[in-house]
């Protein structure tokens, strides 16, 4: 009796699941091929690019390439007709480009798939047989696959490369957990910064493991609470008759406290049309977009890290905080490369401005001393607590180690493998050695 209950039911749910399935109306294959579209000097890296049917206004699926035969999958967002640059807001396949003639295609079956013409497949939402009825764009710029129900089976929301646009979310346990950056506009790759959600805040790294910014959300360290999650949103202010928006990357705790955020200014129009990217060179830049603005249909709203601070910025950190703003090697202050730290002196900073990397054998190399300076990590990283010598001794025996910095009133060391910008704050407790081959 339970037997035959147990196998009628095996019955019915194999039948429900194959009766979930995508409408044929519904399903499609979009082959890169054909004519380009004619707007490339209003995209985003300049590109070659062919649209897809799917479009929700201002978001249109494209194939795009800044390199000739190599593709991808990624929505853009902006219209022709504001006559204004439009931007990549997410892609399927960076740093697996396909070639000419590859297929977007979604199954019966529910799965979304990109694949080469002879089906290598290159990129998956690995949805098969999961009650996929349909495919969608919403008006958010969330691609979506929906069950019957209307849930969502998947969702590009939660796989972001280097952008956030409105109601997106990283998150702690169970991801997305980071955004990545582009490499540079021709090479669509991952690049050397992330942005991280972690339990006690948002942190910038430069390759994975150098801090070079992070949120202060001091309520959550005085009460022992962890972050949940990050979202991009748009809040509306309590005045009445006052059209005030404000953008916030607000975070989720797990406590009773109210939420911390970022504040990314004011919005002097209702537009949920807005991103956060973590750009080519590691800032964090807020865009905006206006549908109806002919030429200028977006505005800049934060730049994380800025020469300037505008008016409407209330976050806002001086540009020396980049760890490439001087390139592989060079001394910083308020924004500019001042100098290029020598044995033998600062000269005048160049591009050409680097170190000599010196052999591992610790009687090839000393160390020259810079007075007042400190190096990108150490304003958001807490060092070692431990004496001079010790911080030497640390470096010389590490043969990656280029080299050291001290603050000699708390009595801390920083070790460090790459140098690129060293941030001038004129401060006699902050002292920096760096290595360098006797001659
Ligand atoms: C793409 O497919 C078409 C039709 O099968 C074919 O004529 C064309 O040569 C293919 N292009 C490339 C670059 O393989
Ligand atoms: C963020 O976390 C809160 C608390 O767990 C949860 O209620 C909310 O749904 C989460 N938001 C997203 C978009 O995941
Ligand atoms: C702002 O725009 C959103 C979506 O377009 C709308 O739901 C909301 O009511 C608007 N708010 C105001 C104050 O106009
Ligand atoms: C290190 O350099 C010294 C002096 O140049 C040399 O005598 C010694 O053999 C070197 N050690 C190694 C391990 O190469
Ligand atoms: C400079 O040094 C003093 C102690 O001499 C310290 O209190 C202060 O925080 C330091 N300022 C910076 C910007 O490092």
């Amino acid at each position: 009796m339970a037997a035959a209950f147990y196998l009628s039911f095996i019955f019915f749910l194999s039948f429900s699941i194959s009766y979930a399935i995508v409408p044929l109306s519904d399903t499609f294959q979009y082959v890169n091929a054909g004519d380009f579209g004619e707007f490339t000097s209003i995209s985003e890296y300049t590109p070659t690019y062919r649209f897809l049917p799917p479009f929700t206004s201002p978001f249109q699926l494209c194939y795009y390439n800044t390199t000739p035969n190599a593709y991808y999958l990624a929505l853009r967002m902006g219209t022709t007709r504001t006559n204004s640059v439009m931007r990549w807001v997410w892609e399927a396949n960076r740093g697996s480009p396909v070639r000419e003639n590859a297929t977007f295609s979604l199954g019966s079956n529910g799965n979304l798939v990109l694949a080469e013409s002879n089906g290598k497949i290159v990129w998956q939402t690995n949805t098969a047989n999961k009650g996929v009825v349909a495919f969608a764009i919403e008006s958010d710029g969330n691609m979506v696959l929906k069950d019957s129900k209307g849930n969502f089976v998947w969702q590009s929301f939660d796989s972001p490369t280097d952008t956030l646009l409105v109601g997106q979310t990283l998150r702690v346990n169970g991801g997305p957990t980071k955004l990545v950056n582009r490499d540079s506009i021709t090479n669509n790759v991952n690049g050397a910064y992330s942005l991280v959600i972690e339990p006690k805040g948002l942190s910038l790294y430069y390759k994975n493991t150098m801090r070079y910014w992070s949120s202060n959300f001091p309520i959550l360290n005085r009460a022992n609470v962890n972050m949940v999650n990050a979202t991009l949103k748009i809040i509306e202010s309590e005045y009445e008759e006052n059209n005030f928006h404000r953008l916030h990357c607000e975070v989720t705790n797990a406590g009773f406290f109210d939420n911390p955020y970022l504040d990314m200014g004011t919005l002097r129009y209702n537009s949920s049309l807005s991103y956060l990217r973590l750009s080519i060179d590691g800032n964090l830049e807020l865009y905006t977009y206006r549908a109806d603005v002919h030429g200028h249909a977006w505005a800049k709203l934060f730049t994380l890290f800025s020469r300037d601070k505008s008016e409407t910025e209330t976050d806002y950190i001086d540009e020396c905080q980049l760890p490439n703003r001087c390139g592989k090697f060079g001394l910083c202050e308020e924004s500019q490369c001042v100098g290029c730290p020598t044995p033998n002196g600062v000269f005048a900073w160049s591009k050409n401005c680097d170190v000599k990397l010196p052999s591992c054998n610790a009687s090839s190399f000393k160390y020259y001393k810079l007075k007042g300076v400190d190096h990108f990590t150490v304003k958001y990283t807490s060092g070692t607590k431990t004496s001079l010598d010790n911080c030497k001794n640390k470096c010389t025996k590490d043969c990656k180690c280029v080299g050291y910095f001290y603050h000699t009133n708390q009595r801390r060391c920083w070790i460090t493998h790459e140098l690129k910008t060293l941030t001038r704050n004129w401060n006699s407790t902050s002292l920096a050695y760096i290595k360098t081959p006797i001659v």
